[in-house]
């Protein structure tokens, strides 16, 4: 087998596919641009999706090809074994309703076997065994056996292992065949197969079958379109080819892991942990310097979202950097390395490494401030504990340090450990519970009771009730306010407070200011606050709604400004246009308006 760097294996995939008529079109930014229903690009298909609907016709053609960087933060505690990253590059082929499984599962077979050159004895997959009415994959058996591949090599298995997507909560998905490398470890028991997590297979390649479209409702529907979207993941794959036993000994890892190393001043005395901890610093710091360096930008450290996401990634690397005894400062040269690293393919590193190196000090020196402050204060509480005799600190205490000094509970544990005191970890899992259940309730309460999901039409149809709230305000006046709201995916209901069926005028009045207002393509903003300051600055809050201490403040330019949790749209010009479609009363003293956004 042949033994690749990163920068081969892209090029070796694109061309391939390329030789396959295929054009090769650029990543897009990990940020997602027009996709409320995920934080970031998690696979190459994401940008692709309205052509993978069916809905545009892409510029390049119906056979793509690509690499994507994306980010997939849910296995973040898998971080720190073989494989498991939090950032990764994915190759992918695309047919827009083009060729189907032949092609696709003979290519994948081509590339795997002439081209990387791996053993087909050594390679494994798995396809989809059928559920809920759709039959199981039996062509992609028998096409993977018309390779070559013999039964005991093909898997077939449940949704929960060969079904892939939609990425967000709606969109194309289907059955998907993966391939996987055995590394001739031993197995873990008879039962393991490629799937099992135990390291003897490593997936390195997926090919889906999207042909259904899941719905805001949760439904399987056939798309109508035969489309192939595929990923290989650039890490595993040049990890398999070069026989390294983990993705973090491989030469993309290398100056990265080199840097640690250099940085470290202590060796834990657990194993295990020195190496988990430097696994967890490379991925960590290598995702935050690719979302900070972003070209579309605008993610920060922060407490919601994408921007949390961040900043729990930044602070778990300062976290373990201290089981190492690295010095403070050391993201900054971690993200330099990165940036050395690959500023070739990806320029934004190079263009954006100054601001980046800014924010991942800036947090860590902040995050640095908290544990020390943290950690004066669990010592105090140990202090005060002994000095009564007791060994256990209460839930109530551990969720105070976590909560009130932003503490991690996971260090709360490590420093218990070490004083010999005991945790009462069920009390912390309650008073944290229950304060997420009162968040909920009280920051999204009310008013997110109209929004029943997250998909492109809704959130568009989200920004239009702010558009619809304040155009009300404009021509009937300020007493014509919000008393419920409520969208599907095909409109807006908006209840207000409104003696008088409204004129024809008035409806064509509210209607032309709305189209105006899209027209004039303006930007919608969002900014975190309390809900004194929002008021202050003129915006709409829900009579009687409850919210927590901080609230988003959606601004529409200078036209809306109101308290809401979201989403909406970046810029008015989404929604492409508004119409009224019913005027009528509600119940005494209120009216309700239905109107849609689009075609009409
Ligand atoms: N979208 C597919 C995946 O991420 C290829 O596995």
């Amino acid at each position: 087998m042949k033994k690749l760097t990163a920068d081969e294996l892209r090029e070796l995939y694109l061309g391939f596919f390329e030789s396959k008529g295929h054009a090769r079109i650029p990543g897009a930014s990990v940020i997602p641009e027009n996709d409320p229903t995920v934080l970031f690009t998690t696979a190459g298909m994401h940008p692709l999706v309205p052509y993978l609907m069916g809905q545009q016709d892409h510029p390049a053609g119906n056979r793509l090809t690509d690499v994507q960087k994306c980010i997939r933060t849910g296995d973040i505690d898998a971080v720190g074994d073989s494989a498991h990253l939090t950032f990764f590059e994915m190759l992918g082929n695309w047919s827009l309703n083009d060729y189907f499984k032949p092609e696709a599962i003979a290519w994948s077979f081509e590339f795997l076997t002439k081209h990387l050159g791996f053993d087909p004895a050594n390679i494994y997959v798995t396809v989809f065994e059928g559920e809920d009415g759709i039959p199981r994959d039996d062509e992609a058996i028998k096409l993977w056996k018309e390779q070559g591949l013999p039964d005991s090599h093909i898997f077939p298995l449940p949704r929960e292992d060969n079904w892939w997507g939609p990425a967000g909560t709606t969109g194309p998905c289907g059955p998907d065949t993966e391939m996987f490398i055995d590394t001739g470890k031993e197995a873990c028991s008879d039962q393991c197969r490629p799937g099992c997590h135990c390291g003897k297979f490593i997936e390195i390649w997926n090919n889906v079958f999207m042909q259904y479209n899941k719905t805001a409702e949760g439904k399987y529907e056939p798309l109508g379109r035969h489309n192939v979207d595929t990923g290989m993941g650039v890490e595993r794959t040049v990890c398999m080819m070069s026989g390294l036993p983990t993705v973090f000994d491989t030469e993309i890892f290398a100056p990265i892991m080199a840097k640690i190393e250099e940085l470290s001043t202590v060796t834990p005395d657990d194993p295990e942990l020195a190496i988990k901890a430097k696994r967890i610093i490379a991925d960590h710091s290598r995702t935050a310097t690719f979302i900070l360096c972003d070209p579309k930008g605008g993610v920060k450290p922060g407490n919601v979202g994408a921007n949390y996401v961040l900043r729990r990634l930044i602070r778990r690397a300062v976290r373990y950097s201290r089981f190492l005894g690295i010095e403070q400062g050391f993201m900054a040269k971690l993200a330099e390395t990165i940036c050395r690293k690959y500023e070739h393919f990806y320029p934004e590193l190079r263009h954006n490494l100054e601001s980046c190196i800014a924010d991942l000090t800036a947090e860590e020196n902040r995050f640095n401030q908290t544990l020390d402050k943290g950690e004066a204060m669990f010592n105090k509480v140990a202090e005060q504990l002994k000095a009564h005799g007791q060994n256990r600190i209460s839930g109530k205490t551990a969720f105070k340090l976590y909560d009130t000094f932003g503490f991690p509970f996971e260090m709360t544990l490590e420093m218990a450990e070490k004083a010999g005191l005991e945790v009462d970890r069920e009390g912390f899992e309650e008073a944290n519970k229950k304060h997420q259940e009162l968040s909920r309730t009280t920051s999204a309460g009310s008013f997110k009771a109209g929004l029943q999901d997250n998909s492109e039409v809704v959130t568009r149809l989200h920004t239009a009730t702010h558009l619809l709230h304040a155009a009300l305000h404009k021509v009937l006046g300020p007493t014509a306010n919000q008393k419920g709201s409520n969208i599907t995916a095909e409109r807006l209901r908006f209840d207000f407070t409104w003696a008088d069926k409204m004129t024809d005028e008035q409806i064509k009045e509210v209607e032309d200011l709305v189209n105006r207002w899209i027209k004039d393509s303006i930007p919608v903003t969002k900014k975190l606050t309390t809900v004194e300051e929002a008021k202050n600055e003129g915006a709409m809050a829900l009579f009687g709604a409850k919210y927590g201490e901080q609230v988003s403040m959606y601004s529409i330019g200078e036209v809306s400004r109101e308290i809401c949790s979201g989403p909406h749209v970046e810029n008015t010009s989404e929604l492409g246009s508004f119409k009224i479609k019913k005027e009528q009363s509600s119940s005494a003293g209120v009216r309700r308006i239905k109107a849609v956004i689009g075609n009409m």
